[in-house]
């Protein structure tokens, strides 16, 4: 597979990312909750360079993206439920496509009582958004490709890779998997 961010890339703007993220919170006590399973490499690394009061939690989203449902279509788990009332919420996750998920994750920490929610994400797509979400963070703008590795999967597999890569498309199809 075709390496598009190197595992040193990644760390060098994590490390980026986390001294933004330290100043605007400013020592405010923050809940970083994170979308399973992709999140979990990202969060990992993004937490260890934060002196913050911090708290970690977890969410849990699939959408349907089968050919007879509609894109979109997102299903919360409802045994997870993240204890934001009153905290200022940093949702995490690994990638902008479309911006279904993370739109209707806001809305629901928002209906959770979380004080104030914030969105960062390792990775952005470009040209797929189709919710207009602007994440306060954003690691990478990337090409509209399907990408795994560093948490991201295709079909569960790859999310071990240290680095992202380009998943092959199909042969003889233009369709991404
Ligand atoms: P959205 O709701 O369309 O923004 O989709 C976001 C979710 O789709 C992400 O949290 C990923 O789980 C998944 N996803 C979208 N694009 C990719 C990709 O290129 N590789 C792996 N997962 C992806
Ligand atoms: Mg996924």
């Amino acid at each position: 597979m075709d390496v598009l961010i190197p595992a040193e890339r990644i760390q060098q703007r994590i490390a980026e990312l986390a001294g933004a993220i330290a100043a605007d919170y400013d020592r405010r006590p923050v809940t970083i909750v994170g979308v399973l399973t992709g999140c979990l490499m990202f969060l990992a690394d993004l937490v260890r360079h934060l002196d913050l009061a911090l708290r970690i939690d977890f969410i849990q989203a699939s959408s349907y993206r089968g050919p007879v449902t509609n894109p979109g279509e997102l299903h919360i788990q409802p045994e997870l439920v993240p204890d934001v009332a009153g905290r200022h919420v940093l949702l995490l996750d690994d990638i902008l496509d479309t911006g279904h998920t993370v739109a209707a994750l806001v809305r629901h920490l928002e209906g959770l009582g979380a004080a104030s929610v914030r969105v960062a994400v390792l990775l952005r797509k470009r040209g797929r958004q189709e919710v207009p979400v602007e994440p306060d963070y954003c690691g990478f703008d990337i090409p509209d490709e399907f990408v795994v590795g560093y948490g991201l999967d295709f079909n569960d597999e790859y999310r071990h890779l240290p680095y992202i890569a380009i998943l092959p498309r199909f042969p003889g199809t233009d369709a991404a998997p």
